[in-house]
């Protein structure tokens, strides 16, 4: 097997100098990325195993039934690469379809992901595995020297897309082009515009575990960065704005309070907002839309109960 890994220091953006600036902002905002961490990872999977959230369970179900017809489309690859990839499991019907030379999977959480990446190396010991432990958003272009074959293809599942807004998902789509290059190919899946009362209760499912997923990002910042958040006094709000097409997640301020955060004060009024996720949702050819913006050509796109994949080359 053949299997490397490389983490990538976080220099430009870094988990506490864009939460000391995200609190000091009006309206506070932290990213979505943040979730992440160890606990956020695994809450992110409970998410995906509740009745009212089907976005992971409809995109597996979408890929199985169409995998030779999307496989067929895309044609030979050499080198299949997946920004934010986490546990690795989504590209392997891909690894097992298309049969690439070399896979490059990226994420912030480095640690996960090499171990994820290595039991991939296992599993498949004709593909070169390279890991990248990096913010992509920050150093994708980084990934360039260890993309040693042509033909390449982006992989970029499960509506990451969705926590850009159109133009900076725009500008994401069109970094995706200069790595892939010309001749390079975009399969990417996003969740389709649909009842704006399923998108509610999807980003509020009964047992409380998306509750749990946004609330965590506080008590990691309690780990991390020597915050004194009291999750009691925030409250898990999150609603389908659809002005914007998108679900908005906030943690509301219950009372007034100040918080320590990294040795800094920050005052939230009783109500403020700390916002820390947005979730587009799109049409298919208002996404096309966006992807032709970034040099991207639709060659084909698949559909199922709520959610699409699209072929771009
Ligand atoms: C991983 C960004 C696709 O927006 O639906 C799930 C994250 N947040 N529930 C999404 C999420 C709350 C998810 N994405």
């Amino acid at each position: 097997m053949t299997f490397r890994f490389v983490d990538f220091p976080a220099v430009d953006g870094d988990l506490r100098a864009d939460v000391l600036a995200g609190l000091a902002a009006q309206p506070k905002a932290i990213p979505p990325k943040y979730f992440y961490d160890e606990a956020g990872c695994r809450l992110f999977e409970a998410i995906c195993a509740q009745p009212e959230y089907a976005l992971c369970r409809t995109e597996h179900a979408l890929m199985q039934a169409r995998l030779p017809e999307i496989a067929a489309a895309i044609g030979a690859v050499d080198c299949v690469i997946e920004p934010g990839a986490g546990d690795c499991v989504k590209v392997r019907a891909l690894l097992d379809a298309l049969h690439p030379g070399q896979l490059v999977v990226l994420d912030i959480a480095g640690a996960p992901l090499a171990a994820a990446a290595e039991r991939i190396a296992d599993d498949y010991p004709s593909v070169a595995v390279t890991a990248l432990g990096m913010d992509f958003i920050y150093k994708l272009e980084a990934a360039a020297p260890y993309l040693t074959t042509d033909q390449r293809l982006v992989y970029y599942p499960g509506s990451s897309i969705g926590n850009f807004a159109p133009s900076d998902a725009a500008a994401l789509l069109a970094r995706f082009r200069q790595l892939a290059g010309e001749s390079g190919q975009l399969l990417i899946g996003f969740d389709l515009k649909k009842d704006p009362v399923q998108l509610h209760h999807a980003y509020n499912d009964a047992a409380g575990v998306t509750a749990a997923f946004n609330l965590n990002l506080l008590a990691r910042l309690n780990r991390e960065l020597e915050a004194d958040f009291d999750l009691s006094q925030f409250r898990h709000y999150a609603f389908y704005n659809p002005a914007a097409g998108r679900i908005e997640m906030h943690l509301v301020s219950l009372i007034e309070q100040s918080v320590n955060v990294a040795g800094q004060r920050f005052h939230f009024n009783l109500g403020e907002a700390l916002h820390t996720e947005n979730a587009y949702k799109f049409r298919s050819d208002e996404f096309s839309a966006i992807a032709a913006s970034a040099n991207w050509r639709l060659i084909r796109g698949w559909e199922g109960d709520g959610f699409a994949v699209q072929l771009y080359g």
